[in-house]
């Protein structure tokens, strides 16, 4: 019996590990006598269960970097020399000094969470970082990745060096330089209300993304750079290569020199598209 718990406790472990599948662990010493070789028989089931996983557990086994879990869709680089790897092929994340890093076409972020429930991943701007004043440099361009924006989030509209504007709108004092040239920021949308034609007047618009919940709509001239520090989310969708794969409850890999997906089976099997039976 100690060795069954012993064994089921091991394969509890290396599932939620790898995100297979969660449940309440109840725990065997409360249970009334007679249902211990009940247990036992849901042991060794869960025990195969586990066994026929090995394989794509091994495979794509998901890592940590600082307190970011990286674990499918998502991929770490240095863990990927074998050139093959199991995840889309723009969820590849750096890890340095325990931060990982994300880059997209036109930037660069710091992955600050990835919630694999709900599917989402909390990003922030490595550029604002480190300063008290924040100045975004780009809009956020998600372009073909299989991202989207998430509910959560709320954009800000930046005009920076306006060199005319009306008196009657509050400016950005942080940014505030010697000559005459103002910048402002708006909840994205609101610009408009006052009829100004702020892009002919200023030097650069550019749309900043943030979590809805760090904006007080009335603080937005001096708390525009705490939000910005605390990143925005963004939702992933299966990768239009992988959708197949993974309703048949495999993982889709990556093989950097073909640029080719496949798709790794529960089983150990590796097919082109699914796993389900009567596909290739
Ligand atoms: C880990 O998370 C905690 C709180 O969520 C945070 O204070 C800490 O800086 C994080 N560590 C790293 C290395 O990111
Ligand atoms: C990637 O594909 C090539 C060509 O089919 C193959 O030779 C290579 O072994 C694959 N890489 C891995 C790591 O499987
Ligand atoms: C923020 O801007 C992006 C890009 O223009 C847009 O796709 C997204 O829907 C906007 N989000 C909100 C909450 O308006
Ligand atoms: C305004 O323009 C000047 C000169 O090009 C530049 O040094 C400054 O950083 C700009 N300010 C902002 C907030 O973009
Ligand atoms: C003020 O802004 C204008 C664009 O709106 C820009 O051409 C000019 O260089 C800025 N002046 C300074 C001193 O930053
Ligand atoms: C950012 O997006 C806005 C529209 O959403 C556009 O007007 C502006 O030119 C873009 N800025 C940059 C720097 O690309
Ligand atoms: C593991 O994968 C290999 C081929 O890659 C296969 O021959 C073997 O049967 C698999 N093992 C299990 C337990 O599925």
């Amino acid at each position: 019996m100690a060795i069954y718990i012993y064994i089921y406790i091991y394969n509890y472990h290396h599932l939620i590990h790898n995100q297979f599948l969660s449940f309440t662990f109840l725990s065997p010493l409360s249970m009334p006598k007679p249902y211990y070789s009940l247990f036992a028989v849901f042991i060794i089931l869960v025990t195969c269960h586990a066994q026929t996983d090995s394989n794509t557990s091994a495979a794509c086994a998901s890592s940590n970097c600082g307190n970011i879990s990286i674990g499918y869709p998502f991929w770490k680089k240095s863990d990927t020399n074998v050139g093959e790897f199991c995840g889309y092929p723009e969820f590849g994340l750096e890890c340095s000094d325990d931060q990982a890093i994300i880059k997209f076409p036109t930037d660069t972020y710091q992955v600050a969470d990835i919630n694999y429930d709900v599917r989402s991943i909390t990003l922030l701007d490595i550029d604002v970082l480190d300063q008290p004043c924040p100045r975004a440099r780009h809009n956020v361009s998600l372009q073909n990745l299989p991202l989207s924006f998430s509910s959560l989030d709320l954009n800000l509209s930046f005009y920076f060096n306006c060199s005319s504007y009306p008196a009657s709108v509050e400016h950005i004092k942080c940014m505030q330089q010697h000559d005459k040239n103002q910048s402002y920021v708006f909840l994205a949308g609101d610009e408009v209300k006052n009829g100004y034609g702020w892009v002919r007047q200023c030097d650069e618009h550019v749309v900043v993304t943030v979590k809805q919940e760090e904006i007080d709509g009335t603080n937005l001239i001096t708390g525009f750079g705490d939000a910005m520090k605390k990143g925005f989310v963004l939702d992933w969708v299966s990768a239009k290569d992988c959708a197949a794969c993974e309703d048949s409850d495999g993982y889709c890999r990556y093989n950097h020199t073909t640029k080719q997906s496949s798709c790794l089976c529960r089983d150990g099997r590796t097919v082109a598209k699914s796993c389900k039976k009567g596909t290739l």
